[in-house]
């Protein structure tokens, strides 16, 4: 995944434990593309090395305001200038208590009162003791500083290095890298409310075995993914997968059609659009079996019979709110050959405005995919790329849609 690519981020660290954390985040962040020049304050040396910063960021580090490197004197002014963000962490107590006042008398406070307030946006990721967090003074101070135009991430939930259990910790690096890859996606969906279903269906046969598919799911939680990004209210309805909740995303496990369905029915009331992502078991088993079925030694192979399932993306496309076009339906056809034709009548069947086609085959369980989105118009194909750059993609076309229908 790359999607900081290009951006430069001037990571500053302020004194906290949590400081062991930012090496881990320097290393993320240039992961993910971005370019790091890391600021320390003097508390934050007392954690973790400049030495150690130099290294995972490939650049110098700057502690103190009277860096004869630069040219002019001015460090404050040109790494701000330099900058498309500055990111605070972990920012502690101290530190933002000196932001809203406009303290400036370390590089890291000189630089984020010296930057253009309107280009170089401020973030704090907090990391302090549970007391130091909740105190009044503190949640006066992260007050002032969102209304001041900060953007202050939430703080974690858990065990503290002081061996106390509370709010307070910082997030974890994959944690604020995502974070900044929201910031930077445009809000097209802002204050809609989106539901995704993802991943496969598993249908018992006994209490041990069942049919299922090879669906991973990955590209509904990418889409679920972009579309939290993207501003939405994300419920996720995932089938049986192991993979991790996309952050500020609402999940409902389900495992088997039906329970999909019902799952789906409810929450549709509420949503603007729905993705149907999941590859969902046509058929199941027409009677589950309460205990093992045995092997009896005599060759006979058990009898099974199927009954088709609902099929849900059909049946919510039919509800009013989708005819009236209050809820725009997306569906999704994986094939396995001739895919224009299958998704063209796989659209009028299911009687959605959008499907999108995929090769069932070559994007199961893969990191990439292609895609084949046919409307009334006709198709338009997203070419292969990563699951994580066509979700981005799709999201934003379906934004789109909705501001004309
Ligand atoms: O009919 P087919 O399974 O190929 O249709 C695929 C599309 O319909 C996908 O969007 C899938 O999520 C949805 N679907 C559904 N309920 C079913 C079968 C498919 O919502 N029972």
């Amino acid at each position: 995944m790359n999607d900081l690519h290009g951006k430069r981020i001037l990571l500053g660290l302020t004194g906290g434990i949590a400081c062991f954390k930012a090496a881990e985040l320097c290393r993320s962040l240039v992961k993910a593309g971005a370019e790091v020049q890391v600021v320390m304050t003097e508390a934050a040396a007392q954690f973790i090395t400049p030495v150690t910063m130099q290294a995972l960021s490939g650049k110098a580090v700057y502690t103190s305001q009277w860096d004869a490197r630069e040219g002019n004197n001015m460090a404050h002014i040109n790494l701000s200038r330099e900058a498309d963000a500055i990111l605070i962490a972990p920012a502690s107590a101290d530190f933002m208590a000196k932001l809203i006042h406009g303290k400036a008398d370390e590089l890291l406070s000189l630089t984020c009162l010296a930057r253009p307030l309107q280009k170089v946006p401020l973030i704090l990721a907090p990391a302090m003791n549970r007391e130091m967090w909740a105190h009044p003074a503190t949640q006066r101070n992260v007050a002032q500083l969102k209304a001041d135009g900060t953007h202050v991430l939430d703080v974690g939930q858990g065990d503290q290095a002081c061996g106390e259990t509370g709010d307070g910790r910082m997030l974890e690096a994959e944690e604020i890298v995502e974070e900044l890859q929201a910031f930077w996606t445009p809000k097209c969906l802002a204050g809609q409310h989106v539901l995704i279903t993802a991943g496969p269906t598993y249908e018992a046969i006994d209490p041990v075995r069942g049919i299922t598919n090879l669906s991973s799911g990955k590209m509904g939680f990418a889409i679920a993914r972009a579309a939290r990004h993207a501003g939405a209210q994300v419920t996720l309805v995932a089938g049986p997968v192991s993979l991790s909740t996309p952050r500020g995303v609402k999940r409902v496990d389900v495992r088997s059609a039906m329970q999909m369905n019902e799952a789906v029915q409810q929450l549709t009331a509420n949503a603007q659009v729905f993705i149907a992502a999941a590859a969902v078991a046509d058929w199941r088993p027409a009677l589950a079996a309460d205990q093992k079925i045995k092997k009896d030694g005599s060759g006979d192979t058990p009898e099974l019979s199927f009954v088709e399932n609902p099929d849900i993306l059909a049946s919510v496309a039919q509800t009013a709110r989708a005819q009236s076009g209050a809820l725009f339906c997306v569906g999704f056809a994986a094939e396995s050959h001739d895919l224009l034709a299958h998704a063209t009548a796989k659209r009028a069947r299911k009687g959605v405005p959008l499907l999108v086609g995929n090769i069932g085959p070559s994007t199961f369980g893969q990191d990439d995919n292609a895609l084949l989105l046919v409307d009334a118009q006709g198709a338009k194909e997203f070419p292969r790329d990563t699951k994580t750059k066509l979700a981005y993609d799709l999201i934003q076309d379906i934004a789109a849609r909705l501001v004309k229908h």
